[in-house]
C-alpha cells in the first residue's frame, strides 16, 4: 500500500510538472497508450478523472439520478451509461465533445468488468 501511494504521488507529480500534458493531445495519446497495454482500466485511475471532467457538472451528489463521481453509482447505472456514452452518444449531453478515445475507454472498462481500482476486490467476488 506504501509503495502503491509512492507511486501514486510520484506520478501526480509528473503530471503537475510536465509541460507536455498541458496539452490535450499527449492525454489523448496517453489513453490509447492505456488501451492497447495489458493493464487494466479502473475507475479510480482512468474513468474518474474523465466522468469528473466530462459528467459532474450536471451529474453530482446533487443529482438525484446519478452521482458520476460514485462508484457504486455508477456501478448501479452501467447499463445506461454504456448505451448513453457509448452507443448513442447522448451523453455528455451539453456541447462538449467527447473524444472518442475517452468513450472507447469507458467501454473497454466496462467489458473488463468494471473494476474500481487495482487493490479492490474483484466486483464479481462476493
Ligand atoms: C449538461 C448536462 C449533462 C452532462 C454534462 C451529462 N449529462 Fe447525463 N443527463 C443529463 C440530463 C438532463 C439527463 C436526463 C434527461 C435525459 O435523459 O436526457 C441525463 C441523463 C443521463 C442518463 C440516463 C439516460 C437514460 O436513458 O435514462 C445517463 C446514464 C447519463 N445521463 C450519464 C451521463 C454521463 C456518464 C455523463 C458524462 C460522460 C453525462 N451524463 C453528462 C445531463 C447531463
Amino acid at each position: 500500500m506504501k509503495i502503491l501511494s509512492m507511486l501514486l504521488f510520484i506520478s501526480l507529480l509528473n503530471l503537475s510538472c510536465d509541460p507536455v500534458h498541458e496539452n490535450t493531445q499527449s492525454i489523448d495519446d496517453d489513453l490509447h497508450e492505456k488501451i492497447k497495454s495489458e493493464e487494466p482500466i479502473t475507475f479510480d485511475q482512468d474513468i474518474l478523472p474523465i466522468f469528473v471532467q466530462r459528467c459532474i457538472s450536471c451529474h453530482d451528489d446533487f443529482d438525484s439520478y446519478l452521482d458520476a463521481s460514485s462508484y457504486s453509482d455508477v456501478k448501479s447505472k452501467i447499463r445506461k451509461i454504456l448505451k448513453t456514452v457509448v452507443e448513442t452518444k447522448t451523453m455528455p449531453s451539453d456541447a462538449q465533445n467527447m473524444p472518442q478515445i475517452e468513450r472507447d475507454l469507458v467501454e473497454k472498462w466496462i467489458n473488463d468488468g468494471a473494476l474500481k481500482s487495482l487493490t479492490a476486490p474483484h466486483p464479481l467476488i462476493k
